[in-house]
C-alpha cells in the first residue's frame, strides 16, 4: 500500500517537471507599470517628470487621431533624424548593409537614438495640449542609467548619426546568408517582415514589460536565456 502511494507521488512529480519542460510559465505583461509607462503614475524613469498627459500610458508612442501616416502604427511621433545613420557591417555579413533602418525600427529609435524627447509627441491630449518636462526628457541625458539602452549613442550636447555600428543588424534580409547556415524553422514568437526582414521587433515587443526570467530585460519577445533566442536563429 504504501509501495503504491510512493509510486504514485513519484509518477505525479514526474509528469509534473515533464510539463513543466515542456510548457514553462509564459508571462505578458503590458505597458502600464512597466518601464514604457511615462505616465504621471507609471514606474520608469521619467515617470512623475511629465505633465500633461493625461495619465495616458500610450500617447508617448501611439494616437486615435492626427498620427504621423498610414505605414507606422498610428505612430504619434516625428521621425526625423537629421544626422544619418551609422550602420553595422562587417567583412563576414553577406546580408547587404542599408543605408538606414527601415521604418519599423525608426520606431524604437525615435527614442533609443538618445536625443528624441520622450515628451516630444504629434497630438497630446486635450485640445491644444502639450506634454512639458520638468527634467530629463531625452534617454542621452539620463546619466548612467540612459547609457545601457542609449543604442544610438546619442549626446543631446552634440548630435551626430544614429550609431548602429556596434548593435546586431537590423532591416538586413534573412536569405542572403544562404540555406544551412540558420535553424528552421525560427522560433515562432520572433517575427521576420515580409517572411525575412530582421528588424528591432523581431526579438522585442515594446507591450510585453514583464521579463521572462528575473534580471533579463523587458520588452523580449522570448527569454534569452542560455541563448536561446540567439541559437533560435543561428546554428552555432
Ligand atoms: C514605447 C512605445 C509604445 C508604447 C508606450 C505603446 N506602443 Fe503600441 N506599438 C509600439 C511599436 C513600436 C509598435 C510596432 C511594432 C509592433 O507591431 O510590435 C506598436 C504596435 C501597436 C499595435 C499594432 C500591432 C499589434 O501589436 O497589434 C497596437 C494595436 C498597439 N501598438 C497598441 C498599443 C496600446 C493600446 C498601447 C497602450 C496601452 C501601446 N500600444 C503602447 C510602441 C508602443
Ligand atoms: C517614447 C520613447 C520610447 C520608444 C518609442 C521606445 N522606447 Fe524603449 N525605452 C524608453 C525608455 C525611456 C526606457 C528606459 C526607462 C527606464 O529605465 O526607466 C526604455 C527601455 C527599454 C528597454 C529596457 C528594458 C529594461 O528591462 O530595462 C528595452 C529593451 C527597450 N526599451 C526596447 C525598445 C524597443 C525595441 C522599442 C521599439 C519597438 C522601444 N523600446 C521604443 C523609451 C522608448
Ligand atoms: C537579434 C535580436 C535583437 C535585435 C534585432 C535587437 N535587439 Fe535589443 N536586445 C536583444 C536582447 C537579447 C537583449 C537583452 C540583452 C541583455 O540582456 O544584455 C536586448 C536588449 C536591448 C535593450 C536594453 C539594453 C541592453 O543592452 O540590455 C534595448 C534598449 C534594446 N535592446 C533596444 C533595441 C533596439 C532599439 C533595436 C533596433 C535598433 C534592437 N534592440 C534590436 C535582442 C535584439
Ligand atoms: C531572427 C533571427 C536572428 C536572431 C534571433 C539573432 N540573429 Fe544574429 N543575425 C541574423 C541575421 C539574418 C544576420 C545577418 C547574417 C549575414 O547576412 O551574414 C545576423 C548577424 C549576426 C552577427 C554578425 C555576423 C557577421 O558576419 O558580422 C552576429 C555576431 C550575430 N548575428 C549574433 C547573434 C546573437 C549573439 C544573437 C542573440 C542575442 C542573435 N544573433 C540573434 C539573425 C538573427
Amino acid at each position: 500500500m504504501r509501495r503504491k502511494k510512493m509510486l504514485e507521488r513519484a509518477l505525479i512529480l514526474t509528469v509534473t517537471v515533464f510539463l513543466a519542460v515542456l510548457f514553462p510559465l509564459q508571462s505578458y505583461g503590458g505597458v502600464a507599470g512597466s518601464k514604457h509607462d511615462f505616465s504621471i503614475t507609471g514606474s520608469s524613469n521619467f515617470s512623475g517628470t511629465f505633465t500633461g498627459d493625461d495619465d495616458e500610458v500610450c500617447v508617448y508612442c501611439h494616437t486615435p487621431h492626427g498620427a504621423l501616416g498610414s505605414q507606422t502604427p498610428l505612430w504619434n511621433k516625428a521621425l526625423t533624424f537629421n544626422n544619418g545613420f551609422t550602420m553595422y557591417s562587417s567583412s563576414t555579413m553577406d546580408a547587404t548593409v542599408p543605408g538606414q533602418p527601415s521604418t519599423i525600427s525608426l520606431l524604437c529609435l525615435s527614442c533609443h537614438d538618445g536625443i528624441g524627447a520622450i515628451n516630444a509627441v504629434l497630438n497630446a491630449p486635450g485640445p491644444g495640449g502639450s506634454i512639458t518636462a520638468t527634467g530629463a526628457d531625452q534617454i542621452g541625458d539620463l546619466g548612467p542609467i540612459g547609457d545601457r539602452i542609449n543604442i544610438g549613442g546619442g549626446d543631446p550636447a552634440a548630435p551626430g548619426p544614429v550609431d548602429l555600428s556596434n548593435d546586431h543588424p537590423v532591416s538586413i534580409q534573412w536569405a542572403q546568408r544562404g540555406p544551412g547556415f540558420y535553424a528552421t524553422p525560427q522560433d515562432p514568437r520572433l517575427v521576420l517582415y515580409n517572411g525575412q526582414t530582421v528588424e528591432c521587433t523581431t526579438c522585442h515587443d515594446p507591450h510585453n514589460g514583464t521579463p521572462f526570467n528575473a534580471g533579463e530585460d523587458a520588452f523580449l519577445r522570448m527569454s534569452n536565456q542560455g541563448s536561446a533566442m540567439c541559437l533560435s536563429c543561428h546554428i552555432k
